[in-house]
């Protein structure tokens, strides 16, 4: 499911507000999961890049693009997938180049905290200055092991991201729904960032 706080941004002039809704504007959903919101920004007429390195996740988009294609067409928008990993795939953004949007649902707190760093230095190379990025993330402050989500704090996102040029617009308590591990719904943080420095 699209997860409804950005479903609430995305119709709140806080995207279309600061970027004009004209021309091709450019989304990239990272670690999009089976894309429902690569769909939704393709619908609104966004042109749209999902990745993922999960290739049956990004099969289910595939599958989830074809339902909506003829609508994406009709607004305008367009919408492609990419297997691959965000940590390693040194070549992901000459392919796909810079995007305006960036769209980060709970990805950045799957990442240890070594690991969160090479996460934003890929996200900037997909940035030019003003690039806007949208994250909802789970608020977890315990250290956990495994493959299951890792931290994530107001104080690391603030550091993680200000040391990378990236300037915190908007920080604030939300909920990210229906994650499994949590249920119906764990407590989130939504952030707005903007990529500040020529890139
Ligand atoms: C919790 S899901 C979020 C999916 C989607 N963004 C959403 O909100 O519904 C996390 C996603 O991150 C992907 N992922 C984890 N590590 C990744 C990596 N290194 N490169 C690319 N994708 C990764 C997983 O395959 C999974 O689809």
């Amino acid at each position: 499911m699209s997860q409804p706080v950005i479903v609430q941004k995305l119709t709140e002039d806080l995207v279309f507000g600061s970027l004009p809704h004209t021309g091709k504007q450019t989304v990239g959903d990272i670690c999009c999961g089976v894309g429902h919101h690569s769909v939704l920004f393709a619908l609104q007429g966004f042109h749209v890049t999902g990745i993922d390195i999960n290739a049956i996740a990004i099969q289910r988009a595939q599958k989830n693009k074809l339902k909506a294609q003829a609508a994406i067409e009709a607004a305008g928008g367009s919408l492609a997938f990419i297997c691959g990993n965000v940590l390693e795939d040194r070549d992901i953004s000459a392919t796909v180049g810079k995007f305006n949007i960036l769209i980060d649902s709970a990805a950045y707190h799957c990442f240890s905290p070594v690991k969160k760093s090479s996460y934003v230095r890929f996200l900037t190379s997909l940035s030019h200055m003003g690039t806007r990025l949208l994250f909802l993330n789970l608020r977890i402050t315990d250290e956990t092991t495994g493959s299951g989500p890792q931290t994530c704090s107001r104080e690391e996102v603030n550091e993680t991201f200000t040391q990378s040029d990236w300037q915190v617009d908007v920080l604030e308590d939300s909920v990210y729904h229906h994650f499994p591990m949590v249920g119906e719904g764990g407590p989130a943080l939504y952030a707005l960032l903007s990529y500040k420095s020529k890139n």
